[in-house]
């Protein structure tokens, strides 16, 4: 299947899914190749966005595939990189548990990446998971508004982050967004309480709107454990509804696959 070429020089076989509606894909030997591409997208992301306009605004997403990069970050080698003064952190979607709890994943960035960098504390914007899901949703967007400066009443308005990272399960969810789920369908509000059924849990996640408002929406996938999903979301017939990660499509940003060989066994097939 022609979905892509070879174009890649940087330690994986690349490929540029040129014109094609789920953006460019990179695929990496193995997962120190792909943290290590990861951490030079963050770096140059968020040089280019301090150059350009003096800050730089991220969503970081949670659960595993992202700690390495953000432990990588936070090393000698890429802290650094950044002047992190110039930095603005924000989640994607965040468990209903205190910001304390081992499934926080405000907590996995913190111990990983936020604790090790000199980032001001009022720089981090967390979602209040431990509040009712529903007062912690509007309680984001409020935060959301204030930051970007969006009044109330804006028809249309929606923040633009400068990078979202977004994970994929491997049922094809990203952020919160879970097959099925209520949220999925949210085109107004900028943060939905999601209760997703198979979990027996309610998560907070940024709604489509603004995953795809994004300058730059980025997916870090890897593991074998994907490569079933990857190969529906890449390949297969458009049905965000059972592959919600098919349904970031920045209107305006670019939207990157970074993806390691285990997660792409079953391209092309
Ligand atoms: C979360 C994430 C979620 C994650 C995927 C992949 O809160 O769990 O934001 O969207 O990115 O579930 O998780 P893994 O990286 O652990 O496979």
């Amino acid at each position: 299947m022609s979905l892509w070429r070879g174009t890649d020089t940087s330690g994986g076989r690349g490929a540029a899914m040129t014109d094609h509606p789920l953006g460019d894909l990179q695929i990496y030997r193995d997962m120190p190749a792909l943290v290590k591409a990861g951490a030079e997208h963050v770096v140059a992301l968020a040089q280019t966005a301090i150059a350009n306009q003096g800050r730089f605004t991220v969503a970081l997403s949670g659960g595993s595939t992202p700690r390495p990069l953000y432990a990588l970050l936070a090393s000698p080698a890429y802290a650094d990189r950044l002047d992190w003064s110039r930095v603005f952190v924000f989640w994607g979607d965040e468990r209903c548990v205190s910001p304390d709890h081992p499934d926080s994943n405000y907590r996995m960035a913190r111990e990983t990446l936020l604790d090790q960098v000199p980032i001001p504390q009022d720089h981090i914007f967390r979602m209040r998971g431990e509040l009712d899901p529903a007062e912690a949703a509007a309680d984001y967007e409020r935060v959301l508004r204030a930051f970007f400066e969006m009044r109330e009443t804006a028809e249309g308005a929606v923040p633009c982050f400068d990078l979202l990272l977004q994970g994929m399960g491997s049922d094809g969810h990203t952020a919160s967004l879970f097959p099925g789920t209520e949220a999925l369908r949210e085109r107004i509000r900028w943060v939905a309480a999601n209760h997703v059924e198979k979990l027996g849990a309610w998560r907070i996640t940024l709604t489509l709107p603004v995953i795809n408002a994004a300058a730059n929406a980025t997916f870090l996938v890897a593991g074998s454990d994907k490569a079933a999903a990857l190969r529906e979301v890449l390949q297969g017939p458009r049905q965000p509804e059972l592959y919600p990660s098919q349904g970031v499509q920045p209107v305006n940003g670019t939207l990157r696959w970074l993806v390691d060989e285990n997660a792409a066994a079953l391209l092309g097939t």
